[in-house]
């Protein structure tokens, strides 16, 4: 297929296949080699380029970018930040703080900070956590950025381009819902967070894709007095923000999803559809009671999100059928407590992932909805620990009558994220911890609240 972006500035038209790369792209077709290949699959941002388009600047990874998601955007590579003779501040920084050694990771943290930079972000660490560096140390590439924060730069702009419409790129709803009908066999492609990496890594060729990042009413957020709506497209990286108000719990899991680059492709529909037993949000979202809408043609159903994982690898999705909105409940939020673990606490996946929602009136448990990722094959509720603790006080001794019921619930694996064991105790500490959180009030549990 044709398509159509600019690239530093430049409009280029080039025939590319469905799964072609933008960082293959760079490299091998177009010379430019400053955009570096590290994992290639989203992990160390060594191939970080600013992309541009009508809902914004981001910072994403070019390796699992496929050139038809970027039909009609705007590429700035580390070719392409300096103006002529005058480096772009985060280089002029770089070099005056000694934030490069052998250099390697260098144009992916420029890149990254560059865009930060337009977006007049200086939340630096958060902003460089899936900036790999293994040689120089953070502390000089920190003092870089803060520096080069300080100072103006012009930023390019983004200018619409008139670009032709293309058959494997809906453009609305409608349009997806028809072509799907006729192509139930396609891939459909998000943010390409997942299948970038089938392609990438597994090596699969996907013969029929289609593309969902120009499906416009499928991005987006809708809030009522009693529920949000989220459109299946809609990234990760919109989620922290609308939720911090409701949930602070729910934002700080969805800051850690990741990393930027990752959290700004991502979509909230891609995390839930892919079915992954370890994927970030539906344990919290299972707690919060929140529903899917599928669609297939013109028809809509809605079901309960638990209902969606059927098995590992098996969700409730029927051929031609795809993610539409997920909406959550306000009532849902007000108690939910979501806590990640996993190795690294910045840009990892979760080796357990709990989630918990416990209404309490009086001193009586009345309610109870906690579900976990990375315990079973698939997301999945606590259903004996919810019942040992309906009904009891919301007390200690209750809390650890409960934590045996753990075992009736899951029989986790041991992997390489972690043992069985180990998940099994986790888990339970995590419920003694919603105790304690909501309790005593005065326990540091979060480390990011826990001071040296
Ligand atoms: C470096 C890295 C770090 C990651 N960290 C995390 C993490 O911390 N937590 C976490 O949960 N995940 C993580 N992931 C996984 C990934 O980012 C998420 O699963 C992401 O939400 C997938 O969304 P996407 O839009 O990229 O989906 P895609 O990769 O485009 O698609 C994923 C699957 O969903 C299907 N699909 C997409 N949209 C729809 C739809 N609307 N209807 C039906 N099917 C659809 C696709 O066909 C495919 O099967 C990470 C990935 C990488 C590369
Ligand atoms: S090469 Fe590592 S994130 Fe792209
Ligand atoms: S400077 Fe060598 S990896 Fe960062």
């Amino acid at each position: 297929m044709e398509i159509t972006f600019r690239l530093n500035g430049e409009v280029v038209r080039t025939d590319t296949t469905h799964t072609n790369t933008l960082l293959d792209h760079l490299r091998e077709t177009r010379g430019l080699t400053g955009t570096k290949e590290g994992c290639n699959e989203g992990d160390c941002g060594a191939c970080t380029v600013m992309v541009q388009d009508e809902r914004g600047t981001h910072a994403l990874n070019a390796c699992i970018l496929f050139m038809p998601q970027l039909h009609g955007k705007s590429v700035t590579t580390v070719e392409g930040l300096a103006q002529g003779d005058t480096l772009h501040p985060v280089q002029e920084a770089m070099i005056q703080e000694h934030g490069s050694q052998c250099g390697f990771c260098t144009p992916g943290i420029v890149m990254s900070l560059a865009t930060a930079h337009a977006k007049g972000e200086t939340n630096h660490e958060d902003i460089l956590a899936g900036n790999l560096c293994r040689c120089t140390g953070y502390a000089p590439i920190l003092r870089a950025a803060a520096k080069a924060a300080a100072q103006p730069a012009p930023h390019p702009e983004f200018t619409p381009l008139d670009i032709p419409a293309l058959i494997e790129r809906p453009e609305s709803a409608d349009e997806l819902a028809a072509l799907y009908a006729l192509r139930p066999d396609a891939t459909l492609i998000a943010g390409a967070t997942d299948v970038g990496l089938w392609v990438t890594k597994r090596l699969m060729a996907l013969e029929e894709v289609i593309f969902l990042g120009g499906v416009k009413d499928l991005v987006g957020i809708t809030e009522t007095d009693t529920d949000f709506t989220i459109g299946a497209m809609t990234p990760i990286a919109d989620l922290a923000p609308a939720f911090g108000a409701q949930s602070p719990s729910l934002a700080e899991m969805f800051r850690r999803f990741a990393s930027v680059q990752v959290r700004s492709a991502a979509t909230l529909g891609g995390n839930i559809a892919n079915g992954s037993p370890i994927g970030d949000s539906p344990p919290p979202l299972i707690a919060a009671n929140a529903t899917l809408t599928l669609r297939r043609g013109d028809t809509r159903r809605t079901i309960a999100l638990e209902d969606f994982f059927i098995a590992y690898g098996k969700q409730d999705r029927q051929p031609s059928e795809f993610v539409e909105s997920i909406t959550v409940p306000k009532a849902g939020l007000a108690d939910l407590r979501v806590y990640k673990l996993s190795k690294r606490f910045d840009q990892d996946i979760s080796a357990v992932c709990g989630a918990f929602n416990l209404t309490v009136e009086g001193d009586t448990i009345t309610a109870a909805r906690i579900a976990f990722g990375g315990m079973a094959a698939t997301p999945k509720r606590a259903s004996a620990v919810e019942v040992a603790l309906i009904g009891q006080p919301f007390t200690r001794a209750t809390i650890d009558a409960a934590l045996p019921a753990f075992a009736q619930d899951y029989q986790p694996l041991s992997d390489m994220r972690a043992s069985a064991d180990y998940r099994l105790t986790t888990a339970q500490n995590m419920l003694v911890r919603y105790l304690l959180e909501r309790t005593t009030g005065d326990a540091p549990t979060s480390v990011l609240e826990v001071q040296p």
